[in-house]
Parts: structure tokens; sequence; C-alpha cells
């Protein structure tokens, strides 16, 4: 018998660390991290169609329209790696898309398992993005709270570390706004739904996934 799926959306504010997290956990618990805005920032680098119509929305601090942002994830799940499940890193971010992706879940015999919201204050979220160093990866550090073992530099590859456009103070303070305006309904719906769990992401980061392993147990 085919053991079945498991969803994971992980839930919070820009710079909660739902990035740093997905990572680890869709590692320890093998399933696919699939991140919407990691999705679009590769499209973006290949140039395609997609990541220019996605930068247009992300260089503002805007969400990407929902029609394109459900067919993209639509085509990243319906990936064979994506069969035992996934852990969702920004998407689903408003209740249309949420409600598309009770639908595509269903279509598959799924449904969201478990939705960590890990909360963290404004002005930490700021310092965070202010702070944070990225891989062409992926892979997410911080000048202070992770930092790479040198500077700027890839801990994996040895590639040169770049800060994202969209980290620019008055950006963030717009996408923190868009965050409140557009995705926290998510926090009730998911509520209501029984699966929400919160989380302290102002712990350190060894101690929040410590507390989110236990969420999902
Ligand atoms: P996206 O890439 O999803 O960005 P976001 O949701 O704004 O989240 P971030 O990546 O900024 O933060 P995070 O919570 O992942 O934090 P991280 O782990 O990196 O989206 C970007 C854009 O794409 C959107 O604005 C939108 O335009 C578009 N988009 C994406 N999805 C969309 C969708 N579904 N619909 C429409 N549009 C969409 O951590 C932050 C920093 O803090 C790092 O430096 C990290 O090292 C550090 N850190 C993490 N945890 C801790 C800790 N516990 N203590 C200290 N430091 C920590």
């Amino acid at each position: 018998m085919n053991e079945k799926a498991t969803y994971i959306v992980m839930l919070g504010p820009p710079g909660a660390g739902k990035g740093t997290q997905a990572k680890i956990l869709a590692e320890k618990l093998g399933l696919v991290h699939v991140s919407t805005g990691d999705l679009f920032r590769e499209n973006l680098s290949q140039e395609t169609e997609l990541g220019k119509l996605a930068s247009s929305f992300m260089v503002r601090g805007e969400l990407v329209p929902d029609d394109v942002t459900i067919a993209m994830v639509k085509e990243r799940l319906s990936r064979p790696d994506c069969a035992r499940g996934a852990v969702m890193d920004g998407f689903p971010r408003t209740p249309a898309q949420a409600g598309a992706f009770e639908t595509l879940l269903a279509e598959i015999d799924g449904k969201v398992d478990h939705v960590p919201f890990i909360s963290v204050p404004n002005d930490v979220l700021v310092e965070r993005l202010s702070g944070r160093w990225m891989s062409h990866s992926g892979r997410v550090y911080h000048a202070l709270y992770n930092p790479p073992k040198v500077k700027w530099v890839d801990d994996v590859d040895g590639s040169p570390l770049y800060q994202r456009e969209d980290d620019k103070p008055e950006t963030v303070l717009h996408r923190i706004k868009v965050y409140y305006d557009q995705t926290s309904p998510l926090i009730e719906f998911y509520r209501q739904a029984g699966t929400l769990v919160e989380i302290d992401g102002t712990k350190e980061i060894e101690q929040v996934t410590e507390d989110l392993l236990e969420a999902v147990a």
C-alpha cells in the first residue's frame, strides 16, 4: 500500500525563518522543499517570461498574481519527487491560494497536515532581512546570526553570496504590510481547520527546529 503523502505549510511574515526551517525540515522528514520565492527567482535567473513577470511584482514587494502562482505550484507538485509530500514555503499566501491548494490536494487524495506559524516581532524581521546573505543555490545566511565560514562566500560551493533586491529597508516594510493585509487571514483559516501550531520564531535556529519537529511529529 502506498504511504500517504505529507504536506506542511510554513506560515509567517517575511524574515520569520520559513525558508531556513523549511530546508531543514524537508531534509529531516524526507520531503521536498517547495519555495515559491525560490521558484520565481530561479525563473528570473533563467530569464523566462514567468521570471520577468514575477520580478516586476517582487521588486516592489507586491505579490505575484494568484493564477500565475497557483499554476506554477501545480506544475511543481506534479513532479515525481513530490510523491511523498512537500514542505511549502511561501505558499499559500492569500485566501484564494489556500482554496486552490485544498482543491489541488483533494484531487490527489492529499490534505494539509500541519501549518507551523512562525511568529517574530516586526523590528526583529527588519534586522534579519537587512543582514540576510543568500547563495545562488538558495542557501540562507545571516551576517550575525548564521554567518558563513568566510564572509560573503557560500560554505558549500564557494560561490559569492548576494543580498536580495527586495531586502532593501523600504521594500521590507512594504512586504510586511502586504503580509498583514493579504496573508495573515490564513492564520485564522488554518486555526479553524485545526492544523495551525504556533512556533516562537525568536529562539535560536536550532531550538526553532526542535520545536517544529515536535509540532509536526
Ligand atoms: P519569499 O522568497 O517567499 O519571501 P518571504 O515570504 O518574504 O520570506 P523571506 O524569504 O523573506 O523570509 P523567510 O521567512 O523565509 O526567512 P529566512 O529563513 O530567509 O517571497 C519573495 C517574493 O516572491 C514575495 O514578496 C512575492 O513578490 C513573491 N512570492 C513568493 N511567493 C508568492 C506567493 N505564494 N504568491 C504571490 N507572490 C509570491 O530568514 C531570514 C533571515 O533571518 C536569514 O538571514 C536567516 O539566516 C535569519 N534567521 C532565520 N531564523 C533565525 C533565527 N531563529 N534567529 C536568528 N536569525 C534567523
